[in-house]
């Protein structure tokens, strides 16, 4: 008996009816937007998988080289009993850290994908018998309740995921995340890092066509879950680097004019042709803004690791001044 647990904190009906919000409140206004989390069914979480094996897509690959060679000093410094994972996916680089980890009992992973979840708590377990895993159907950007597990912790948030989150939501999430840290704890986050803009957009628009795959999903999740024929128009994937705010935008564009019915939601939506749908940004990063957007949520920067080509980062933080 290998000792796993799953806890689901998003009900069906809750799950639901936040994607019928966020749909209709995405695409009544202008420009029209949906939320990225929405990616992410049994095929969104396939398609990512892919995403990271594609010769364009770098970051996967160089957080890895930062992790393999930092995991001990990582598992040394933090000293974890308890290690909490932020979307963690397929957990396959995590896999490098939690072999460093000679103290660590309990590995929590936390994503809305449950088949992501189950999937990667198989392998684990598979590797590594005699590990408790707690994995928890959750979104990260709403408050968390963690199960009771020993300190320390170190919390991980790899894949540059807090990239795709807008500055104010930033905020919000490393506030909470602060807020789960008792002294002693530490947060490990992996951030893509600026750096040319033709490498930057082929990470997102791959010669395959696997990320505009990746980005049409989510009108295939509406169509399925709310009654839309998305179906019936046609997409293409955009990636493009915005320079002022230093980050990618994926958008979808109608091809011609269309017309998009809602049924759950009793809506129909019209698209010009050309018009887009902003899904996603993933932010590019520099030192001192990571260190400046830690510190304004109480974390303080104690480590920055680089891969040898200096296109990705994982940082280290601890709470600073008294925890409360
Ligand atoms: N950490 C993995 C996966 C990154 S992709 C890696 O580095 O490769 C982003 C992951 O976060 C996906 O598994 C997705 O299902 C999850 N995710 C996205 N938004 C989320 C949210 N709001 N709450 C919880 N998980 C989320
Ligand atoms: N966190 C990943 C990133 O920003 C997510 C991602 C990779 C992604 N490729 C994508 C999201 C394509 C949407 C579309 O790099």
């Amino acid at each position: 008996m290998s000792d796993f647990q799953l806890t689901r904190t998003l009900d069906e009906n809750t799950a639901e009816k936040a994607l019928r919000t966020d749909v209709r409140g995405g695409l009544t206004g202008s420009p029209k937007k949906l939320p990225p989390k929405w990616f992410y069914d049994a095929r969104g979480s396939e398609l990512f998988e892919d995403i990271t094996r594609l010769p364009e897509y770098y970051p996967t690959r160089a957080e890895r080289e930062i992790l393999l060679e930092r995991a001990r000093e990582i598992a040394t410094e933090s000293g974890a009993r308890t290690l909490v994972e932020l979307g963690s996916g397929s957990s396959e680089k995590t896999r490098h850290l939690i072999e460093a980890m000679p103290a660590l009992e309990t590995y929590i992973p936390v994503d809305v994908s449950e088949s992501a979840l189950r999937g990667a708590a198989d392998t684990l377990l598979a590797e590594h018998p005699g590990l408790k895993v707690h994995a928890l159907v959750a979104d990260f950007t709403r408050p968390l309740r963690l199960p009771d597990s020993p300190g320390p912790r170190l919390v991980v948030f790899l894949g540059g995921t807090i990239g795709n989150l807008l500055p104010p939501e930033r905020a919000a999430f490393l506030a909470s995340v602060r807020a789960m840290l008792s002294p002693g704890d530490a947060l490990l986050m992996g951030t893509d890092l600026v750096k040319d803009e033709a490498v930057l957009v082929a990470a997102y628009d791959d010669a395959q066509g696997v990320t505009a795959e990746f980005n049409k999903n989510v009108l295939a999740v509406i169509d399925r879950e709310l009654g839309a024929d998305f179906h019936n128009a046609e997409f293409t994937h955009v990636a493009v680097w915005n320079k002022e705010h230093e980050w990618i935008e994926m958008r979808l564009r109608a091809r011609s004019e269309a017309v998009v019915k809602i049924r759950a939601l009793d809506m129909v939506v019209p698209f010009r042709a050309g018009e887009e749908i902003l899904t996603e940004i993933s932010a590019k990063f520099r030192q001192e803004g990571v260190r400046k957007e830690l510190a304004s949520a109480g974390l303080e920067l104690t480590q920055w690791w680089t891969d040898a080509a200096g296109r990705f980062a994982l940082s280290l933080s601890v709470a600073e001044g008294p925890v409360d």
